[in-house]
């Protein structure tokens, strides 16, 4: 339980906000795609700021799953942890649960969980970001790529990379109106 509060607490953690104001630039919430995310600082202030913000994104819920892992909890609550730290992101306390679309947390949590799968995902969003040029496309195939490896890598994590799939869809509600009407920003010009 205890794992479950803290993944929820340090997922609230919103690193595009902080990384922003360490910068002295403005909070990302307020313009651009008005996500606190990886994408959004990239498009505004290009790769550095980009850069630390999913890192620390990706770290933020490593601690709270990676005790889930080493404590050798349940499969399931290992993915219950996983998903407190995502949900932190999406529905932060800090932020007053306005927060972001979870795709560097998730990526932060499936390396620690199974790591193949992260990081042949990750692969897959970069060359899909890198041709379609958009973050969003990128992110959605992602996800939904994710549990599919999990069938031929990790069987016993289908459910819960499944479950992580599903709020990062729910979270892009916005970017598959913006992509079905060809009005979805750019990654690069
Ligand atoms: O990583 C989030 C991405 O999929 C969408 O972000 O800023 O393009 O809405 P954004």
């Amino acid at each position: 339980m205890i794992w479950i509060v803290i993944g929820y607490l340090s997922g609230s953690w919103l690193a595009a906000v902080s990384v922003c104001r360490w910068a002295g630039v403005t909070d990302p919430r307020f313009c651009g795609s008005y996500n606190p995310g990886f994408s959004n600082v990239l498009r505004l202030y290009g790769p550095r700021l980009a850069a630390a913000t999913l890192l620390l994104d990706a770290l933020k819920g490593v601690p709270a799953v990676l005790a889930a892992k080493l404590l050798a909890l349940p499969v399931w609550l290992q993915g219950i942890v996983g998903l407190a730290v995502l949900l932190g992101h999406s529905y932060p306390i800090w932020h007053g649960f306005r927060g972001g679309k979870s795709v560097s947390s998730a990526f932060g949590v499936l390396l620690v969980l199974v790591p193949s799968v992260a990081l042949l995902t990750a692969l897959c969003w970069a060359l899909l970001a890198w041709r379609l040029r958009t973050a969003a496309a990128a992110s959605l195939v992602s996800a939904l790529l994710a549990p599919l490896l999990c069938l031929w890598l990790a069987p016993g994590y289908v459910s819960v990379v499944g479950g992580f799939s599903l709020l990062v869809l729910a979270r892009h509600g916005l970017n598959i109106r913006r992509l079905r009407r060809g009005e979805e920003p750019p990654l690069r010009g």
